[in-house]
């Protein structure tokens, strides 16, 4: 059966985990991998701008012999999907030429459809509703620096967007407690917190919603935050800023964990004086660039494992 990553409902706790495994090895041992996925090519459309996601996949193919095919929807070089080519005949076309699908754009629905459709494995790799690959990244940045995911608490304080929705997900899958600290009017997805929920109690973790900031953090041990302006949102940026007006990460929110060792995360890009002061972006507490490098070893591990690089067990 072809497997995919849309998001990680795509994945039970057991392959989340996996997954992390691998990408901790594949960060130990790169050469053991150096050509597990020789001969392979992978389209990667990109219909919003990135940086570490991009380049971290492009990179991280090269680095498992794979090929990476970096296409976009607009332009000379755009996809013939970015003037009307359905998903339906570009999922069967790609699946012609190519052995796998990364795919960054705004509707969850292309992603879904892309795997419908085809008959490869699709990468969800970003969407207005999910974000599982910084999620992946996310776990193992968690674990190098606390040791275990399992028992922790993560607050993410910001917009529940696609970031928030991953890691919500992410954290029953990794026995980690996820808080979400927003303002009433920016909550979670109702369909994706319901689900993040359900998850949780059979995992015997916590996912909650909480507006007040103080009470979110007690005992956090991972505070994350995002930019405040997603893409595709830059048009109601005056209006996002101000809602969130009051949610900045600063030394005194760190402090306010009653921890002394808890990590600050950001999956980048960063806004310093908006969700995060610089102090604690530059500061000790932050892993963010550590976070930012995990995304290159826990995709390759992934696309080992949706690309027949590496078994899931
Ligand atoms: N965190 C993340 O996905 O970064 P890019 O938008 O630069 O890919
Ligand atoms: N929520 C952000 C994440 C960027 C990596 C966005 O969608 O723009």
């Amino acid at each position: 059966m072809t497997r995919h990553l849309r998001s990680l409902l795509d994945l039970s706790p057991a392959e989340t985990n996996r997954v992390v495994d691998l990408a901790a090895d594949v960060k130990a041992n790169p050469g053991n991998y150096s050509s597990a996925l020789a001969g392979k090519s992978v389209a990667m459309i990109f219909a919003k701008q990135s940086t570490r996601t991009r380049i971290s996949f492009e990179v991280g193919l090269h680095q498992v012999g794979a090929q990476p095919l970096v296409l976009s929807t607009s332009g000379g070089t755009g996809m013939q999907m970015g003037r009307g080519e359905t998903v339906e005949d570009t999922a069967k076309v790609l699946s012609r030429f190519v052995h796998g699908i990364v795919i960054r754009t705004f509707g969850q629905e292309q992603v879904d459809g892309l795997a419908e459709h085809g008959s490869i494995p699709v990468v969800n790799a970003l969407t207005d509703l999910y974000h599982p690959c910084q999620a992946l990244a996310d776990l193992l940045t968690i674990r190098e620096h606390l040791g275990k995911t399992e028992g922790k608490k993560l607050v993410y304080v910001g917009a529940g967007n696609n970031v928030a929705h991953s890691l919500m997900l992410a954290g029953p899958r990794s026995g980690m407690d996820v808080v979400v600290a927003c303002p009433e009017s920016l909550r979670p997805n109702a369909t994706v917190l319901d689900r993040a929920r359900a998850d949780a109690s059979k995992a015997g973790t916590r996912c909650a919603v909480i507006t007040d900031l103080a009470e979110a953090m007690t005992g956090a041990d991972v505070v994350y935050t995002d930019t405040w302006v997603s893409m595709g949102e830059e048009e109601e940026a005056k209006r996002l800023m101000k809602i969130l007006d009051g949610y900045t990460i600063t030394e005194q929110v760190m402090a306010s964990s009653g921890k002394p060792n808890t990590i600050f995360m950001h999956c980048l890009p960063a806004h310093r004086g908006d969700e995060v002061s610089a102090e604690v972006m530059d500061g000790p507490r932050s892993v963010v660039f550590d976070e930012a490098e995990n995304r290159l070893h826990a995709q390759k591990a992934l696309m080992l494992l949706l690309m027949g690089g590496a078994s899931w067990s």
